[in-house]
C-alpha cells in the first residue's frame, strides 16, 4: 500500500522511465487562480537525472500554464499510473524550475533526451517528497502507439515559426501571469523584420491572399478601416491567423477569446517605432469596449471590390473607401 521513499532508483525508477504519459500538476498563488493538471510522456524526453531530480523536455504547446505556475511559486506535483503490470501509482512533489532554450545549461540538459521538435525548455522538477499508493483503482489499459502528432506539427512549423506560435499562444496563462515570454523580439524591431514574420504567417495559411481592405466591428461599429492601398498586411495575417481564415471576401464573428489573441498575437510589433499601429491600438479599444459593455464582435475582410457584399458591416467597410 502507500509509502514514502527516500529517493528514485531501482524498480521504482524503472517504473517511472517505462511510462508513456505522466501528468503534471500546478497552481497559481491566487486563491481563485486556475489550476492546472497537464499530460507529457513524449518518448525519449523524460527521465530521472539523479535519485531526487525528475526532468523532461518541455514542448511548445497550445498553453503554457505549468510554466507561468513554476515561475510564480514553483510547486509542482508529477503522477505516474500504471495501466499495465503491478498496481501502481507514483507521486513526485517538489519544486520545478524552466530552463529554456536560450538559457545557458540548456543545451546539456536537452542532450540527455531526444531531439524534439518545438521544444522551448527543460523543465527540471526537484523532488522533496516521494511516494507511491496502492493503485487499485487505475485501469488495466494496452498501449497502442503513438500519435506523433506534436513533434510533427512542431517540425513543420521550424525554429522560427516554432517561436512565432509562442509569441501567440504561450506568453501568459490562463490568469494573465507571465508564462513564457522568453523569445526575443528584435525581429520585431525593424520594418524588415516585420516583414519576414509576415511573410511566414502567410506562407501556413492554405489559399492565403491579402485582403484589400478589412476591419473590426463592435455591434457593427466599426473600429481602424484598413483601406485599400494601406500598409495593413501584417495585421490583416495575424488576424486571419487566429481566426482560421484564409483572407477571402466574408463577415466572421470573432469571440472575445480570439479577439485578446490578436491582441497579444500583434503587440510585440510595438517594437518598431518606424511606423505607427492602428490595429493594434483599435483592437484594445474594440476590447476595452467590449469588456465595459459586452457586444457581438465581427471581423470584415474583403479580398476584391467586386465580390459581393456579405453583411451590413461589409456594405459600411466598403463605403468608407
Ligand atoms: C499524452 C500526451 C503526452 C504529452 N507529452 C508531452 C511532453 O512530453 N512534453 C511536453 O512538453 N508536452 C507534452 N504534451 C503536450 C502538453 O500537454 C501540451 O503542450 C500542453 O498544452 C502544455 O501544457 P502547459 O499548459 O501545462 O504548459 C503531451 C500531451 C499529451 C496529450
Amino acid at each position: 500500500m502507500g509509502k514514502v521513499h527516500e529517493r528514485v532508483e531501482g524498480r521504482l525508477r524503472a517504473f517511472v522511465e517505462r511510462q508513456h504519459v505522466f501528468f503534471v500538476g500546478t497552481a497559481p498563488l491566487a486563491g481563485d487562480g486556475h489550476v492546472n493538471v497537464s499530460p507529457r510522456g513524449i518518448p525519449g524526453t523524460f527521465g530521472l537525472l539523479d535519485e531526487r531530480t525528475f526532468a523532461w523536455v518541455d514542448t511548445s504547446g497550445s498553453g503554457s500554464e505549468t510554466i507561468a505556475h513554476l515561475r510564480e511559486n514553483g510547486r509542482i506535483v508529477v503522477m505516474f499510473c500504471a495501466f499495465d503490470g503491478a498496481p501502481n501509482v507514483v507521486r513526485f512533489h517538489g519544486r520545478g524550475r524552466v530552463v529554456t532554450r536560450y538559457d545557458e545549461g540548456y543545451a546539456e540538459l536537452a542532450a540527455r533526451f531526444v531531439d524534439l521538435p518545438g521544444a522551448r525548455a527543460v523543465i527540471v522538477v526537484d523532488i522533496d517528497r516521494v511516494s507511491d499508493a496502492c493503485g487499485y483503482g487505475v485501469p488495466l489499459m494496452d498501449y497502442a502507439g503513438e500519435r506523433d502528432l506534436l513533434p510533427r506539427y512542431f517540425r513543420r512549423k521550424g525554429v522560427e515559426g516554432s517561436a512565432d506560435y509562442r509569441r501567440r499562444k504561450n506568453r501568459t496563462s490562463i490568469d494573465g501571469l507571465p508564462a513564457y515570454d522568453y523569445d526575443p523580439l528584435d525581429e520585431w524591431a525593424t520594418l524588415d523584420g516585420l516583414g519576414r514574420i509576415r511573410e511566414r504567417l502567410a506562407a501556413q495559411i492554405d489559399d492565403w491572399t491579402y485582403p484589400m481592405s478589412f476591419g473590426l466591428a463592435l455591434d457593427g461599429e466599426l473600429g481602424h478601416v484598413n483601406l485599400p492601398g494601406g500598409q495593413h498586411r501584417l495585421a490583416a495575417v495575424v488576424l486571419a491567423t487566429v481566426l482560421k481564415h484564409d483572407g477571402s471576401t466574408a463577415t466572421i464573428a470573432v469571440s472575445p477569446q480570439q479577439l485578446s489573441e490578436a491582441i497579444t498575437a500583434l503587440a510585440p510589433a510595438t517594437a518598431c517605432t518606424e511606423v505607427d499601429h492602428p490595429n493594434l491600438a483599435a483592437w484594445r479599444a474594440l476590447r476595452d469596449a467590449y469588456d465595459e459593455r459586452g457586444g457581438v464582435i465581427t471581423a470584415v475582410f474583403v479580398r476584391d471590390g467586386a465580390d459581393p457584399v456579405t453583411s451590413p458591416v461589409d456594405a459600411d467597410l466598403r463605403g468608407r473607401w
